[in-house]
């Protein structure tokens, strides 16, 4: 049979790594796919620029437009970035009936909903297993191997970047930014790394894994995001001390009254396997009804990790081409007609554990007017560290990890602590989840 022929666009760290691994596994992929597998073209800002693969077999363009429009091209493979010329590109690869495959989080995040609802009315295939957790297939892992479960909960780290910043800034007591620029010369970056570091990057993932997770539309905008750009190296060791370790998380919850959304820093006690991902690999624990929690585990960004994911799709796609549309596993895993309208809870009413860690001037009294705000606030305290007063200062850090409490509680709490006079510094507050098995 003809090979399927495929446009590519963008050779950077992706594009680069896909045309490796589609060459240096060709053999395996046509046995596993029944068809072969032939870049026609590919599209690049500077056609000049020296790239991770061999570009040789295949023509250049600086124009993605004329990929998304040539005749003999069969799937489209996005791997440019961003979400304007993007969503531009895919909308047109889609009314030009062609499949497409992509590994942007924040183009179907954001504009998945159209993009899909498009895709359905041309039959063709989006795949985007890229997307989440670079080279995990965890996409398919909930789409199709947990499909006979109501899934629970889910929480990940997503974002490799920031786990390895976390990583090297706990292990090698390296600074933030030294740790970014590494993640940057490695490739695991995203073109603006502030989406990897304040969190952005990881709720496009946890948006597209809610999703697909309990049959709900894409709604990035409602998901809770904060970064890791304040964790400083105190709380990573005071967390230490206590048991637990900081990893910059999205959790995704059933409750009962709607789902809880959200990115943010989170203690974890340090024996769960999830606080012993380091570096740029990522882990998504699922929790299903009938199969309990189970663990996703590998790379989560770079070049071969994601285009181990992006060809794995292309492979479905090939074995896919000839199968009635209506017969094809639904985008977001539940058919379109049947999503649900649970509402996206309101971070006030999330209910969760804290860590929070003080600065008090060292006098009596303090503690006693610290724990009376919280008991009125119905806030009980599980554990609570006086440490050493700071050198050469008059003020101590005082670290609390609270029970469960509703997040507005907590709100309410330290902003009465903050107005105390004896306390120097806003308050550290960082959300404490112990993944059991519930
Ligand atoms: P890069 O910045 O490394 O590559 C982007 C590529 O797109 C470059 O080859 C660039 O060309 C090309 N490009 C950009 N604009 C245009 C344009 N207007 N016309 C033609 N070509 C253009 O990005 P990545 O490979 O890192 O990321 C690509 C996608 O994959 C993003 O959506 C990202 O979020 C996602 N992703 C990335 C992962 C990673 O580990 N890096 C992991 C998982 C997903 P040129 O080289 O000439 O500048
Ligand atoms: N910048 C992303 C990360 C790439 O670091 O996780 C993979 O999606």
């Amino acid at each position: 049979m003809k090979p399927v022929k495929i446009g590519i666009l963008g050779l950077g760290t992706v594009g680069g790594g896909t045309v490796n691994v589609l060459s240096r596994n060709a053999g395996e992929i046509t046995r596993r796919a029944g068809r072969g597998i032939e870049i026609a073209m590919a599209a690049t800002r500077d056609t000049g620029k020296s790239r991770i693969c061999d570009t040789s077999g295949f023509r250049l363009t600086t124009d993605p437009h004329e990929i998304v429009s040539a005749p003999d091209i069969d799937v489209v493979v996005e791997l440019i970035g961003g979400d304007t010329l993007a969503r531009e590109l895919v909308l047109a690869a889609i009314a030009n009936g062609k499949h497409v495959v992509t590994a942007n989080k924040a183009l179907i995040a954001v504009h998945g909903n159209e993009i899909f609802a498009a895709a359905q009315k041309h039959g063709v295939m989006v795949a985007f297993e890229a997307a989440v957790a670079g080279g995990i297939p965890i996409i398919k892992a909930i789409r199709e191997g947990l499909a006979g479960n109501r899934i629970e909960w889910l929480a990940g780290i997503i974002n490799g970047t920031g786990n390895y910043i976390l990583t090297g800034m706990r292990d090698q007591g390296r600074d933030f930014a030294d740790m970014l620029a590494d993640a940057q010369a490695q490739g695991y970056a995203e073109a603006d790394p502030t989406f990897d570091v304040e969190g952005i990057d990881a709720a496009h993932k946890l948006t597209i894994l809610a999703a697909i997770a309990f049959g709900i539309p894409l709604q990035f905008a409602k998901t809770y995001t904060e970064g890791i750009a304040r964790i400083s190296h105190d709380d990573v060791v005071y967390a230490e001390e206590l048991g637990y370790r900081i990893k910059h998380l999205g959790i995704a919850k059933r409750v009962a009254q709607g789902i809880e959304l959200r990115v943010h820093p989170t203690l974890i006690p340090e024996r769960r396997l999830l606080a012993n991902v380091d570096g740029v690999m990522n882990a998504v624990l699922v929790k299903g009804d009938a199969v309990g929690p189970t663990l996703y585990y590998g790379a989560g960004a770079g070049a071969d990790a994601t285009a181990s994911a992006v060809v794995a799709d292309l492979v479905d796609v090939v074995r896919a081409l000839t199968t009635d549309p209506e017969n094809r596993v639904p985008h977001l895993a539940f058919q379109a007609d049947a999503l649900s309208d649970l509402p996206v809870l309101p971070m006030d009413e999330v209910e969760t554990a804290y860590y929070l860690r003080i600065e008090a001037v060292d006098q009596p009294g303090v503690l006693a007017e610290v724990t009376h705000i919280l008991a009125e606030s119905t806030i009980s305290i599980e554990a609570i560290i006086q440490k050493e007063p700071r050198e050469g200062e008059n003020r101590v850090p005082v670290i609390i990890l609270t029970h469960t409490v509703r997040e507005q509680n907590m709100n309410e709490a330290i902003a009465r602590i903050e107005q105390l006079a004896t306390i120097t510094a806003p308050i550290m507050r960082i959300r404490l989840e112990y993944l059991n098995r519930e």
